[in-house]
């Protein structure tokens, strides 16, 4: 048999309508003297604050539990809504039918929110637990990313193997240079046209960019006097011819190769750039003829390019060797066919060489009744080029990952 509500039960909810009802109304500042159509004004306001008030913590609540309670407090059975609803009796008759209609309105709104967010929050937490489910904890972490060498780099590696395995020490010098090394030293005239070739980039009347490497030479060469010798602390800008006079030892031979980077004022071309690489190559010792730069130049474009490329020397003029030669290697591109990289002369120059002028030994501090040598320069970008079928030498120095994973 269902218990009977007792009058004195306080967990009976009915026993204690009266007691919320007239909680309800103190709540609202109306009494037994408050007249019917402020009673009814008091509680329509009421319904309609506390309909607002439930859909705005509605909003605000971030889980389905927070919802929950939230309806509670404002539907549940002891709710603030549900307390509105039960005090309309005690409103006069005839304001009961506007009363009731607020609080249906009201209630129906509200609940219809509740549903919506309850919907919404239930479709963001199977979200949730769908990401949560995608993490594959059996997968391995990712590493840090690893560069790789640029093309340019395992082109002057391989060339730096070459020459060291030929005997050659590498040596470096600076690519902001006296302008003096860099022309005066190597026995170009002052205003000599054969500078114009090599138009470049000033700090000031006496410092420059370096245009090509073979002011190193001059450098190369004063490092291989004895620790003792007057020539190591010259002033590099003391007159070319002066270095011999200074020597006080016998210098050892010079054999080296200067890599370094070096700038021209240039117009940007499919293989001119205006930052660039080259490759010097010295030898300065007793009895060097021609014959060795030939064979040293064979060796190394045999080495690098494979037997059968063939290897063309044609007479050039630099002021710094005598006999000079440009050389030249079949185009790789067309394969001797004639294109656009070769500018259809199936050859492409790689750079320039020759017997060491004397007075360039002269202001090595190296006696040319002596010794003798030979020096060759070329640029690495173009055998970088040629190496992996680069068409833009530009794109060397893009920095463009696009381009650069591909090597
Ligand atoms: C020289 O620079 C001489 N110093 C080479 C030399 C050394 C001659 C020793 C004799 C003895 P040249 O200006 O030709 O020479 O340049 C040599 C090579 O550098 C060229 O053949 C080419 O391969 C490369 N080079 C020159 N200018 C550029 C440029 N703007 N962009 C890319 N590579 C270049």
């Amino acid at each position: 048999m269902p218990k009977r509500p007792q009058a004195d039960d306080p967990t009976d909810s009915s026993a204690r309508a009266p007691q919320v009802r007239s909680r309800f109304w103190q709540q609202l500042g109306v009494s037994s003297e408050t007249l019917p159509p402020e009673r009814l004004a008091r509680y329509v306001q009421y319904v309609e604050t506390v309909g607002h008030e439930a859909t705005t913590a509605a909003t605000h609540a971030g889980t389905l539990a927070d919802l929950e309670s939230v309806r509670v407090r404002y539907l549940g059975r002891e709710g603030s809504m549900t307390a509105a609803s039960k005090a309309i009796p005690d409103l006069p008759p005839d304001a009961r039918p506007r009363a009731g209609r607020v609080a249906n309105d009201t209630m129906t709104a509200v609940n219809a929110f509740f549903a919506q967010r309850r919907q919404d929050l239930e479709a963001q937490a199977a979200a949730r637990q769908a990401g949560a489910q995608q993490l594959d904890v059996t997968l391995p972490g990712r590493g840090p990313l690893i560069g790789h060498r640029h093309p340019l780099m395992t082109t002057l590696e391989t060339l730096l193997d070459i020459f060291v395995g030929m005997g050659y020490e590498v040596f470096t010098g600076p690519e902001v240079e006296w302008a003096h090394l860099n022309w005066t030293a190597l026995n170009y005239p002052p205003d000599h046209p054969a500078m114009d070739e090599q138009d470049s980039f000033y700090v000031n009347d006496q410092v420059m960019l370096r245009t090509h490497t073979s002011p190193v030479q001059i450098r190369a060469m004063r490092a291989h006097h004895a620790d003792s010798c007057p020539v190591r602390t010259l002033d590099w800008r003391s007159p070319p011819l002066e270095a011999l006079s200074h020597c006080r030892c016998r210098p050892a031979p010079t054999r080296v190769v200067v890599p370094g980077r070096t700038y021209r004022r240039e117009n940007v071309t499919l293989t001119h750039n205006d930052i660039f690489h080259q490759l010097e190559c010295l030898l300065v010792d007793e009895g060097i003829t021609f014959a060795d730069l030939k064979g040293t130049m064979a060796t190394f474009v045999r080495e690098f390019f494979g037997p059968t490329i063939p290897l063309r020397f044609r007479p050039d003029f630099f002021p710094f060797t005598e006999p000079s030669a440009d050389f030249s290697v079949g185009c790789e591109f067309c394969e001797g066919k004639g294109c656009r990289f070769c500018k259809d002369s199936g050859w492409v120059e790689i750079g320039g060489s020759g017997l060491v002028h004397p007075n360039v030994l002269i202001a090595g501090g190296y006696d040319p009744n002596r010794v003798s040598g030979f020096a060759f320069g070329f640029g690495i970008d173009r055998l970088a080029q040629r190496r992996f079928l680069i068409e833009q030498i530009r794109t060397l120095f893009d920095n463009d990952m696009r381009f650069l994973r591909q090597f």
